[in-house]
């Protein structure tokens, strides 16, 4: 009895095993890896996207020039060829978090440090501005 229970539980071991063994490939491939992040990014790229636009959010266009955007103000410069200027996106990070920090007389509202936005959002709109 417990020699045929112990087979069986054996038995189950080896061919759960097999099914891990079979599966970890396909889960930890890097293509399917690089296909959902890929996914993520398009995702927080939209997301970034109207959060930039929403004029209850970001409401960046009031300052910025953007591609797509209308009735844009013209108090900062155009973002445009973000990820030329910014190679290093920490930094793109921390001017939308605290733009005071770069420059104290700056108009550009502190989007981090005030609570404007979470730095959840904040990372969406870098991922957008990098896509531009
Ligand atoms: C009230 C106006 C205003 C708003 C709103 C504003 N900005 Fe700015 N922003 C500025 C100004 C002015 C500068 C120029 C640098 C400075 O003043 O320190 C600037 C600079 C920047 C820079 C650096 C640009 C460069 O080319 O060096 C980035 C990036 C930026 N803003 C992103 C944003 C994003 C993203 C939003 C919306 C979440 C936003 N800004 C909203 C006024 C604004």
């Amino acid at each position: 009895m417990t020699i045929s229970l112990l087979h069986k539980v054996g038995g189950f071991a080896a061919a759960l095993a097999l099914a891990l063994a079979l599966a970890l490939p396909v889960l930890w491939s890097p293509h399917l890896a690089v296909a959902a992040e890929g996914a993520a990014n398009a995702a927080d790229v939209a997301a970034g996207k109207a959060l930039t636009f929403d004029r209850k959010k970001g409401n960046c266009l009031a300052c910025h020039a953007l591609s797509g955007g209308t009735q844009t103000g013209n108090a900062g410069p155009a973002l445009k060829d973000m990820k030329t200027r910014f190679p290093d996106s920490e930094f793109l990070y921390d001017r939308i978090y605290d733009e005071q920090k770069y420059n104290p007389m700056t108009v550009m509202p502190t989007y981090g440090k005030n609570h404007a936005l979470s730095e959840a959002e904040i990372r969406q709109i870098v991922a957008y501005l990098l896509s531009l």
